[in-house]
Formats: structure tokens, sequence, C-alpha cells
């Protein structure tokens, strides 16, 4: 059975209703049907963490996972996190702490970090290198990356305190 499948879904807060077919990969969906690029592709086995989008909020590597998981549920990839032209805190601190360097593993790190930090705004350093553990930086060496999430964490605490 290679049937299409009708499935409804809302990406980055736009309900979406379209077909897929049962072994197309979630990656696949967002990049080359929806053309959400910024969700790179790098291993394809669920071992570097590029992909990394999130569903109900919680990461998961979208090579891994076949878009008909999706139907029912929320997705959030890196083009939604800015809003109103402004980047997130955490796009805003990768910059600041030169936390990018080639930039293949950002998108997946920052949503990762985003799920740590909705859950826990004030995450140990421990917590945040359990958090990333799954995404692979070839450029960075991890400390700007560390460095950028606390950022981000000060920074939103502080605007929900202000
Ligand atoms: S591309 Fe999905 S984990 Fe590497
Ligand atoms: S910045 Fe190049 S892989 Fe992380």
């Amino acid at each position: 059975m290679n049937e299409a499948r009708s499935i409804r879904t809302i990406v980055n807060g736009k309900p979406l209703e379209i077909s897929v077919s049962p072994n197309e990969t979630l990656l696949e969906f967002l990049r080359y049907r929806l053309g959400l690029t910024g969700t790179k592709e790098g291993c394809d086995t669920g071992d570097c963490g590029a992909c990394t989008v999130l569903l109900e909020g919680k990461p998961v590597n979208a090579c891994l996972v076949l878009a008909v998981e999706a139907d029912g549920g929320t997705l959030a990839t890196i083009e939604g996190l800015s809003s109103n032209g402004e980047l997130h805190p955490l796009q805003q601190a990768f910059i600041d702490q030169g936390a990018v360097q080639c930039g293949f593993c950002t998108p997946g790190m920052i949503m990762a970090a985003k799920s740590l930090l909705d859950e826990e705004p004030s995450p140990s350093e421990e917590e945040i290198r359990l958090a990333l553990a799954g995404n692979i930086c070839r450029c960075t060496g991890y400390v700007n990356i560390m460095k950028a999430v606390t950022a981000a964490g000060q920074r939103l605490r502080g605007s929900k305190q202000g």
C-alpha cells in the first residue's frame, strides 16, 4: 500500500491539510514540500541532530519521523521563531555569542534549546549539555553554544519579569 494520505497539521502556527505518501519522512515533507529548508539534512540516520524540529513542543529528529506521524499535531521549525521581524532571543544570542560558524547545525541546536528553555527557563549547565547531546557541531567546540543558550535563558526570564 503506497497510497497518499491526507494529514492535518499546524506548522509554525499555520493550519495545513495536505496529502503525504506513507513513506515520506517529516524532513522530506518540511524541506521539499513546504520549502522550509532551514531544517537541515545531515546524516539522515538520527545521529547528527541537524534536522531537529519540535513536534508537540518536543524535539524530534525529522529524518526519523514519518510525515504521517504529524497528523493532528503541531510542528515548529526555525522559520517560525522570529516574530514581527525580530529574531527570537535564542537566535540573537547565537549571533551575539559567536555560536554560529558554518551554521549547518544551528537551526537544530536552536530548536533543541528552545524546547529546553520552554520547559526550564533557568537550566543548569548540565541540563543544557543534556538537551543538546544529540546535536553535533563540527565547528564551534560547543563553548559559545553553551554561552548562547545561557544568555537566551537570562533574556527570556528578564522579559517575563519585566
Ligand atoms: S539528519 Fe536527522 S539526525 Fe542527522
Ligand atoms: S557551526 Fe558548523 S556545524 Fe555547527
